[in-house]
């Protein structure tokens, strides 16, 4: 243990890890946050508001929110922007999830029929329209210029990730660097963005801000490679959405394409003909797993998404020590080792 490590950092880490303890610093602001997320789907239209009440009422783990607050104290921020910032990253957050789950064919999110399963693709698509625009129009009324080019920056490459994804499905010559370019843009960008409004908020100088915006890539990049791990391994019920499915989908993820580099002709001819019949072989997907998990794919993954998160703890060490730097560091510990 390092010797500026303080006695909260201590103590969570002899204590089993969870959520909770981490965002101890800041609950009342969180609780703020879920108000003016609330407050964003109320609508003179009872579509609007019946649709965006079941969407909040299963609050998803509130990753980028808690990012937001956490940076922005531990640069010293003492304004209430923050919690407004922080509704609108969940905000697009959400927004990219209900749209995430039509293109995925998803029926489950956050332990729930998602949204389209419920009214159907075609509401969905507006209400996540719906969310973004309302985003948008929020930082306008109440943001600097450069926070404004953030965040409609981040949406735009957050969307270009999921078309690339998208184009890229049943590609069984998708490359890591590909797949890596592919989740910086749908996932870890949001954590970058997230992480850099704290900086812009606190004002801090350039290199401030390069640096949480570093922090917080490297965060989103360890946090996709373990949810598609997640994919692999994870329990449903847990997870709340869909396990096995990516494969169902097409979709190569990381342990795939170490599988498919090794050269493993038996490996291919399996997923082409479960990514041909979409799913319908529970043998062939079973088949598959097992040599994903038997050829060291998983833990090769796991080792990439660590590599990431080190990189991650050592720029935010870098900081001045304080509760808000060891909450960040746990929280990137838990994110690594999460299994929802
Ligand atoms: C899920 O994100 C979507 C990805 C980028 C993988 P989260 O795991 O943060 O989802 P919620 O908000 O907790 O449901
Ligand atoms: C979600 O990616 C990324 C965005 C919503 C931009 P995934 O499709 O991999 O995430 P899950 O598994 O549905 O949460
Ligand atoms: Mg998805
Ligand atoms: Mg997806």
């Amino acid at each position: 243990m390092k010797a500026n490590t303080s006695a909260f950092l201590q103590s969570s880490l002899e204590n089993n890890l969870d959520l909770n303890t981490i965002y101890i610093q800041i609950t009342h602001e969180l609780r703020k946050v879920e108000n003016l997320l609330k407050e964003m789907i109320n609508s003179s239209n009872p579509l609007i508001n019946e649709i965006g009440n079941y969407l909040f009422r299963k609050s998803g783990k509130r990753i980028r929110p808690a990012l937001l607050l956490l940076c922005s104290k531990l640069l010293g921020y003492k304004g209430t922007q923050d919690i407004l910032f922080s509704a609108l990253i969940e905000a697009i957050h959400t927004a990219s999830l209900i749209h995430d789950d039509i293109v995925d064919n998803s029926e489950l999110r956050r332990g729930q029929p998602t949204v389209h399963a419920k009214w159907g693709p075609n509401i969905t698509v507006l209400l996540g329209d719906y969310l973004y625009i309302r985003t948008i129009d929020q930082a306008l009324k109440n943001s600097s210029r450069k926070i404004l080019e953030v965040l409609t920056e981040v949406t735009t490459e957050m969307v270009e990730g999921e078309i690339t994804e998208y184009y890229h499905s049943g590609n069984l010559a998708l490359k890591e660097e590909q797949y890596f370019d592919i989740i910086k843009k749908k996932t870890a960008s949001l954590f970058r963005a997230t992480c850099q409004i704290s900086s812009l908020l606190a004002e801090s100088n350039e290199q401030v801000e390069f640096q949480l915006a570093e922090f917080g890539l490297n965060l989103g990049m360890a946090f996709q490679i373990v949810d598609d791990l997640l994919d692999f391994t994870g329990d449903e019920d847990r997870l709340g959405k869909p396990a096995l499915s990516d494969l169902r989908e097409g979709r190569v993820t990381l342990p795939l394409i170490f599988t498919l580099q090794e050269g493993n002709s038996h490996l291919k001819s399996k997923v082409t003909g479960y990514f041909q019949n979409k799913g319908h072989s529970e043998g062939l997907r079973n088949e598959i797993l097992e040599i994903v998990t038997k050829n060291g794919a998983l833990k090769y993954a796991m080792a990439k998404a660590r590599e990431f998160g080190e990189r991650s703890k050592k720029l935010i060490l870098d900081f001045p020590a304080s509760i808000y730097r060891d909450s960040l560091v746990l929280f990137t510990d838990f994110l690594l080792n999460r299994d929802f």
